[in-house]
C-alpha cells in the first residue's frame, strides 16, 4: 500500500524550474506512471528563488508518499542547518535523524543492524526499520519505517538518490539567486545613495516618489508586478543627476537657459548609466520619460497623451507632488491647498488627468508615506527584477 500526500501538499501546482538536477541520478523506471508524475511534478515545482528549506520540506512529503514510510527526513551536512522532517515516528528526534544521515543505503536496515550511536538514539521500539537512500555533499535522505513492514529496496534508494540530487541542485542554484539578489540590491542601494548624496537637499525624494507612484498606481488598479517595476523606476528616476555640475543642480538663484538645458540632460544621463544593467533595461522608459509633459511640452522627446509610457505619467505626478511638498532652498514648503491648485490647473496639460485623480483618491494615503516612509520595500521588489525574463 502507497501513502498519499496529506490534503496540505502543495506539489501539485506547476512553477518555474530554472535547475538542472543531477543527470546521473535516473528517473526509476519500474513501469508506474504515476511515480513518475509524482517526480515530475516536484521538478516542476523547483524555484530557485524559494528558500532551500521549503523545496526540501515539498522534497521529503514527496517521497515519502511516494516510497511508502512513515517519516522521511533531509538530513543536511552543515551542522547549523535544520533538519526537514515529514511524516513523525514517535520517540524521532533531528538528532536521530542526524545519526541516521550517515549510514549506508541498503536493504531494509532494523534496528538491530543499527551503527552503535544510532541505536541509542534510536531506542524508541517505534522504530522498525530505516535507510538513507539518498545522500551526496549537501546532504541525505532518510526514511523510517516502511509501511505493512516491507523492505526497502534498490528501487526505493534509486529514487531517494534522485530526489536527493534535485535537493542539492535547488540548495546550490538557491545560494547564487540570493547573491546575486544581495548584489542587485547593493547596486539600486549604492545609486540611490550617491543620488542622495549629490543633492541632500533632495535627500529622501527618490525613495518618496517610489512609495507615492506605487501607491497612485495600485489606485489605478495596476497589477503588482507592474508596480514593483515602478517602486524601481521610481527610486532611480533621477539617477543622472549624478552627472550634473554641483553649481548648476544646487543653484538657489534663477537657472539661466543654459543651465535649465544642462538641468534636463539629467533624464537621458541616468539612461546612460543604467543602459548597461540588463535587469534594469524595462524601467529605462520611466527615467528618460518622467519630464515628458501631457500637451507634448516637456522633454526631452516632446512626447504628448498616451504616447508618454503610463509609468512615466504615474512618476510625473508624484514627482511634482513631493517637490511641491517639501522644503527647497529657494522656497518653503507649499500648503495642500497651494498643491491642490497647481494639481488643477496642470491636470490634462501637464498631468494625465486619471493619474491627478488617482492621487486625490488615495491623498490620506500618500500623505503617511510622504509623513512616516509607509510603502513597498526594496528587498521585495529585486525578487521581482531578478524575476523577470
Ligand atoms: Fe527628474
Amino acid at each position: 500500500m502507497r501513502r498519499e500526500g496529506s490534503a496540505t501538499d502543495d506539489w501539485s501546482r506547476p512553477g518555474p524550474t530554472g535547475i538542472a538536477p543531477d543527470s546521473n541520478a535516473r528517473l526509476p523506471d519500474d513501469g508506474e506512471e504515476g511515480e513518475h508524475v509524482v517526480i515530475g511534478r516536484l521538478i516542476r515545482r523547483l524555484k530557485i528563488s524559494d528558500p532551500p528549506a521549503r523545496f526540501q520540506a515539498l522534497a521529503t512529503n514527496v517521497l515519502r508518499a511516494s516510497i511508502g514510510v512513515e517519516a522521511a527526513a533531509w538530513v543536511p551536512a552543515g551542522e547549523h542547518e535544520d533538519v526537514i522532517v515529514s511524516g513523525a515516528v514517535e520517540g524521532m528526534t533531528s538528532r536521530c535523524y542526524r545519526l541516521l544521515g550517515g549510514s549506508p543505503g541498503r536493504d531494509g536496515v532494523h534496528l538491530a543492524d543499527a551503527p552503535e550511536a544510532a541505536r541509542v538514539a534510536l531506542a524508541p521500539p517505534s522504530v522498525r526499520g530505516f535507510a538513507a537512500v539518498g545522500a551526496g555533499s549537501a546532504g541525505a535522505l532518510v526514511v523510517v519505517n516502511p509501511v505493512e513492514g516491507r523492505a526497502i529496496g534498490a528501487l526505493e534508494i534509486e529514487r531517494g538518490q534522485y530526489v536527493a540530487s534535485l535537493i542539492a541542485a535547488q540548495s546550490h542554484n538557491a545560494r547564487i539567486y540570493a547573491d546575486l539578489k544581495d548584489l542587485l540590491f547593493g547596486i539600486i542601494r549604492a545609486l540611490t545613495a550617491a543620488i542622495d548624496a549629490k543633492d541632500p537637499y533632495t535627500s529622501g525624494h527618490s525613495e518618496r516618489v517610489a512609495r507615492i507612484a506605487v501607491r497612485i498606481a495600485e489606485e489605478m488598479g495596476m497589477p503588482p508586478h507592474k508596480r514593483s517595476d515602478l517602486y524601481l523606476t521610481g527610486l532611480l528616476h533621477d539617477v543622472g543627476k549624478i552627472g550634473i555640475d554641483d553649481d548648476v543642480l544646487k543653484k538657489v538663484g534663477a537657472l539661466t537657459p543654459e543651465e535649465y538645458r544642462r538641468i534636463q540632460e539629467h533624464v537621458e544621463i541616468g539612461v546612460t548609466i543604467l543602459r548597461d544593467l540588463k535587469k534594469l533595461r524595462h524601467i529605462l522608459p520611466g527615467v528618460r520619460h518622467h519630464h515628458e509633459s501631457l500637451d507634448g511640452t516637456g522633454y526631452p522627446d516632446g512626447l504628448a497623451g498616451d504616447e508618454i509610457p503610463i509609468e512615466a505619467r504615474i512618476l510625473a505626478v508624484a514627482d511634482s507632488f513631493d517637490a511641491m511638498s517639501s522644503n527647497r532652498p529657494y522656497r518653503r514648503r507649499l500648503s495642500p491647498m497651494q498643491i491642490d491648485d497647481i494639481l488643477a490647473k496642470g491636470r490634462g496639460s501637464q498631468w494625465d488627468p486619471e493619474v491627478v485623480d488617482a492621487l486625490h483618491a488615495c491623498r490620506m494615503d500618500v500623505e503617511a508615506i510622504r509623513q512616516k516612509g509607509l510603502g513597498d520595500s526594496l528587498f521585495g521588489v529585486v525578487d521581482v527584477t531578478l524575476g523577470r525574463r
